[in-house]
């Protein structure tokens, strides 16, 4: 194993016609292989991951252990792309935490660590968006942002403002909404906010006066977060070519009364874009058949997203469910990929376990989600997951990744980030 150190990059999700072709051109440089055992082991060749054509990624481990980490170097390693490659790119980032503006500074903390890897601490361009009504609230805390998110009223169906706002066809309000809704649609199109909903609201005669209030009350609520608005955030512009679109719907997790905020902005985005690869994709084919570079103004796109199993639970219903399980099943052809995190592979939706072609997983512990996991076991692991958890290094940054390509699986250390990490763990200590 010792000439590990020599052999060429491994690269995941691509095979090998692919690398005689390409080379290393379009990849991601995630890591390296693990080479020998015990706390601080011998690291050996380098792992890259294919960027530049469909894949299902998902990342596990339990809290902690470094998935958003690791989302972040795949990020930056977006953000380095070869620029012919990187132009026919674009990523979108849904940020549950609000840690992923700070790739915008270089990592000045860790010089050293980066050096031992050769590599030098930078800054990655990425734009952040976030909700219209925290702007002022970001400005003033000197985090950087590039704009507001946010979403066209006319764009949500009944059915979608019913799930920002939780609620079932049980519910009084529920059925107030959808038929105000439809209403409004048939008499004024697709120009009107969230004021012509309140008043078509108001003047209902067919509901009680207390649903009415109950749901005006609520359609306040969504006013001051200023999401919903006349005209929205166009979906091409936050997915250009060659730029990086971090959606930080933090501030949505847990407000009251917008509850279905978070899986709203998910199941459109994911849903504008599908719609919008598929036309394209037409329009590339028809380019290749004239005997035409393949290209578009729609770049393939890659969508990550960070505790996937709020948006992909296993066992409820979830607005973006129906729509990423379409991505999963029919995204290779139009060019939809998906970068999943999650602490709780047990709660995921089981396909997208099944269908993930590259698995990056640091440890986890518990039985429920290893379990889950070993679901994708495939004919040619012969280990158990548990005793490949139990003989990770305890440090951070290390994982075990799958390829379905080489059907192999390594256990690799995650290369230190180029950029600040915003998500250290909170201490109670000023220093
Ligand atoms: N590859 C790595 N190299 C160095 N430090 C790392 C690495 N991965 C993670 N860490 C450290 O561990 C901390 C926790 O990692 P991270 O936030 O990615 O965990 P997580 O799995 O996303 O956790 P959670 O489930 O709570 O979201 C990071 O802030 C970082 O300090
Ligand atoms: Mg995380």
């Amino acid at each position: 194993m010792a000439d590990d150190l020599n052999k060429e990059a491994t690269i995941l999700g691509r095979p090998a016609k692919d690398i005689e072709k390409y080379g290393e051109k379009g990849t991601a440089y995630l890591g390296k292989v693990v080479i020998s055992s015990g706390e601080q082991p011998v690291l050996g060749r380098k792992v890259l991951v294919d960027l530049a054509k469909p894949h299902l990624i998902l990342i596990c481990g339990k809290r902690g252990g470094g998935k958003s980490y690791s989302m972040a170097v795949l990020i930056e390693e977006f953000a380095r792309l070869d620029p012919v490659v990187k132009s026919r790119v674009a990523v979108i980032v849904i940020d549950m935490v609000g840690i992923f503006w700070s790739l915008k500074f270089p990592d000045k903390l860790h010089e050293s660590e980066l050096a031992d890897w050769d590599l030098k601490a930078s800054a990655s361009p990425v734009n952040v968006f976030v909700p219209q009504g925290k702007l002022s609230f970001y400005k003033e805390k000197g985090i950087p942002v590039d704009g507001p998110f946010t979403i066209k009223a006319s764009e949500l169906s009944g059915i979608e403002w019913m799930a920002l706002f939780q609620l079932t066809w049980k519910d009084a309000e529920g059925i107030l909404i959808t038929r105000v809704i439809e209403q409004l649609q048939e008499k004024l199109g697709t120009y009107y906010g969230l004021d012509e909903v309140i008043a078509a609201v108001r003047k209902d005669e067919e509901s009680e006066p207390l649903t009415r209030q109950a749901l005006i009350n609520r359609l306040h609520v969504a006013k001051e977060w200023g999401l919903i608005e006349k005209s929205g955030t166009k979906i091409r512009d936050i997915s250009r070519p060659g730029s990086i679109n971090i959606i930080d719907v933090s501030a949505y997790r847990q407000a009251i009364g917008m509850e279905g905020t978070k899986d709203i902005i998910v199941a459109l985005i994911g849903k504008k874009l599908f719609e919008e690869r598929m036309l394209f994709r037409k329009e590339e084919e028809a380019k290749i058949i004239r005997g035409e570079q393949r290209t578009s103004d729609m770049p393939i796109v890659w969508m990550m997203i960070d505790e996937a199993h709020m948006f992909m639970p296993k066992d409820e219903d979830n607005i973006a469910l129906r729509i990423l399980l379409e991505w999963i099943r029919v995204g290779r052809q139009p060019g939809l990929s998906l970068v999943l995190a999650t602490q709780r592979p047990e709660r995921l939706h089981p396909d997208a376990i099944s269908q993930c072609d590259i698995f990056i997983s640091h440890r986890m512990t518990a039985q429920d989600d290893i379990k889950a996991v070993s679901l994708l076991r495939p004919s040619y692991l012969h280990s158990d997951f548990d005793k490949l958890y139990q003989e990770m290094p305890r440090t951070k940054g290390y994982a075990i990744v799958l390829d379905d390509n080489t059907e192999k699986l390594w256990l690799i250390k995650v290369r230190p980030r180029f950029s600040w990490d915003a998500g250290v763990t909170a201490s109670a200590f000023l220093e």
